[in-house]
């Protein structure tokens, strides 16, 4: 989604700007724009990649300030009069925003009224041209942009600049924003792992916060006006290898970058003498789980799938009732909480505003949330204050794969360990244990014998829908099978526990139709064929995904299998066909895999 990076000192600002508008690619956008400060500001916008910016850039521009932007259009289509920066009414200010203005509408208005020509159809461009007129009263930016915020309604990361001012004044509320300190320069970005590159030193500006800065120096204040000192974190300059390598697109090299992933997941953190799982930054008990009325988990696109698997888990190892839901749905449902319950925050970016705005409903009523979280330092991480990291390392490809595994992967381990405090016995433990301590390795296994996934991709290439079922803990393998295929690939995919199918989707049957079966040997494996047969019985070609060695494989049309493994952890190899068949499905359909129209990595709006 949006991104911002931004420079303020010594060293030519321009190159350095690119670059870190290239480091935020991955999020997703449809357009971008460069300032750079010169006696003037020197403004390019342009729709499309970063490459088609920098081909309509001259060939040198000189200055040492800048702000740079992605867009990912919410008001206003993809424009190059849209896209960031938005100068002010007479030049002196110019601005990048992420977020949501909520009272845009009115904001913009009043500014017609006093004669101000809008020059786009974007919510942030008023702040620009507030921003000016504040500070005309006392030529002062900090306190224009905070005059100007007073009267803004819904999110921003707000980055100004000015002409007859040496500072870049940045904000937040909602929306994430870093400051990066160098050696008498400074840096200002979306997204922590952009600033890497240049400085490990950054200050995580919180919601309500402004920041002011020269090239040596921050000064951090309140929206009220309460000044206050940075707290600098030091990042892990080894967040992983974020280059393709040898691979054609992220979203391969992350398929295949799964086992490891794993290890790193589970590492240090299976106690195999208790048959336990030791996730030590829960912080919790066993005398505390053994109290836990119940657990919720919240999370959004993959996330949610996987909270639904955690769900699962959950009720099965611990015998106490857990429920996943849609984060989005979560606060405006005004849901009862229960301050003794466990609250999970799922997600890859630890951005995503619908959980986020989740998390902070639980708090505000009294309730405890733990983050499983793949980025380090991302909005929930410390909203949450307590959690699991996944450590899948960076995810570039907008279709989210290894994050997937590793979240399914914690919750495996948390169940594990309230399930031992309860109903789960150490033999059971161990033997989970053991399970999750071979999918790496059954997965590299996979990988190297991976099945007919091309005749699946023929088979799926040009349907017009494709159904994908899946029965218990294979019902979220199906969704997100169907999420992936759907995002990369634009073919409309509907995911239905098997059961529920002749409920309804059997009506779409048709000759020929393609349905996805995900068929693990577990206790509901003989429902799940039944509800095959019935859809072979009405003409439907079938791709099954099952386990080697049963007696099943000859009834699909086209059958795909996975190495054995433990019936609760079956997601862990059901799932990595289904990433595959997307994979190769967009890729024969000539689709951007990495990057699919419309989507963002990291979405920061609700
Ligand atoms: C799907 C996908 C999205 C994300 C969702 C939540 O491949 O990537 O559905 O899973 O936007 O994102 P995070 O996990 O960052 O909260």
């Amino acid at each position: 989604m949006c991104g911002i990076f931004g420079y303020l000192g010594p060293r030519q600002a321009t190159s350095i700007l690119l670059d870190g508008l290239r480091r935020l690619e991955y999020r997703g956008y449809d357009s971008t724009g460069i300032v750079i400060k010169n006696g003037s500001f020197e403004i390019h916008k342009k729709v499309g990649k970063v490459g088609e910016l920098e081909s309509v850039l001259p060939n040198r521009i000189e200055g040492t300030a800048g702000i740079a932007h992605t867009r990912w259009a919410t008001h206003g289509v993809v424009s190059d009069e849209n896209a960031h920066p938005h100068p002010s009414a007479k030049g002196k200010v110019v601005i990048v925003h992420n977020g949501i203005i909520e009272n845009s509408r009115q904001l913009r208005t009043s500014l017609t009224v006093q004669g101000v020509d809008l020059q786009s159809d974007t919510d942030s461009e008023a702040l620009a041209h507030i921003i000016e007129r504040e500070l005309s009263v006392d030529n002062d930016p900090e306190q224009a942009v905070r005059r100007t915020l007073r009267l803004a309604r819904g999110t921003w990361g707000l980055c100004a600049m000015f002409l007859e001012h040496d500072v870049i004044v940045c904000a937040r509320n909602g929306s994430p924003l870093i400051i990066g300190k160098g050696e008498g320069e400074m840096f200002v970005s979306s997204d922590p792992h952009a600033l890497t590159p240049y400085t490990q030193r950054v200050v995580f500006l919180e919601d309500g916060e402004i920041a002011t800065l020269t090239n040596d120096k921050m000064s951090l204040s309140t929206l009220k006006g309460k000044n206050f000192n940075p707290d600098i974190t030091v990042l892990e300059e080894n967040w992983g290898d974020s280059d393709l390598g040898e691979f054609p697109h992220f979203m391969l090299k992350e398929i295949y970058e799964q086992p490891d992933a794993l290890r790193h997941c589970i590492s240090g953190r299976l106690d195999r003498v208790r048959g336990n799982g030791r996730l030590g930054g829960l912080k919790l008990e066993p005398r505390d789980l053994a109290k836990v009325p119940h657990v919720r988990l919240l999370g959004c696109g993959t996330a949610y799938n996987a909270a639904e698997i955690g769900q699962l888990m959950i009720e099965k190892l611990a015998r106490i009732p857990a429920v996943a839901h849609i984060s989005s749905e979560f606060r405006h449902n005004d849901p009862v909480i229960n301050p003794n319950a466990l609250h999970f925050a799922v997600t890859q970016s630890g951005e995503t505003a619908d959980t986020l705005s989740a998390v902070k409903e639980i708090h505000l009523k009294g309730g405890s949330v733990y983050g499983v979280v793949n980025v380090v330092g991302s909005s929930i991480a410390r909203e949450c204050g307590k959690g699991v990291y996944i450590h899948s390392g960076p995810e570039q490809a907008v279709a989210s794969t290894k994050a997937f595994s590793n979240m399914v992967a914690a919750l495996s381990m948390f169940a594990l360990q309230v399930g031992r405090s309860r109903a789960t016995s150490k033999e059971q433990g161990r033997e989970i244990i053991n399970g999750l301590q071979e999918i790496p390795h059954l997965i590299e296994e996979y990988l190297e014998q991976q099945g007919p996934i091309h005749e699946a991709v023929d088979m799926v290439k040009n349907a017009k829908s494709v159904l994908f079922l899946g029965r218990g803990i294979s019902a979220p393998v199906a969704k997100e099978g169907a999420l992936k295929l759907m995002e990369i690939a634009y073919i409309p995919c509907l995911a239905y526990p098997a059961g529920e199918m002749k409920h309804g989707p059997i009506a779409l049957l048709e000759e020929g139709s393609p349905v996805i079966f995900i068929a693990p040997n577990d206790h509901v494996k003989v429902k799940t064929i039944s509800a095959m047969h019935e859809c072979k019985a009405r003409g439907a070609k079938i791709i099954l995904i099952h386990e080697e060695g049963d007696d099943i494989a000859s009834e699909a049309d086209i059958s795909i299998s996975i190495p054995r493994v433990h019936p609760l952890l079956s997601p862990l190899l059901t799932v990595i066909p289904t990433q595959l068949i997307a994979y190769h499905t967009a890729l024969a359909l000539g689709c951007d895999v990495d990057r699919p129209r419309n989507l963002a990595k990291s979405v920061t709006v609700e």
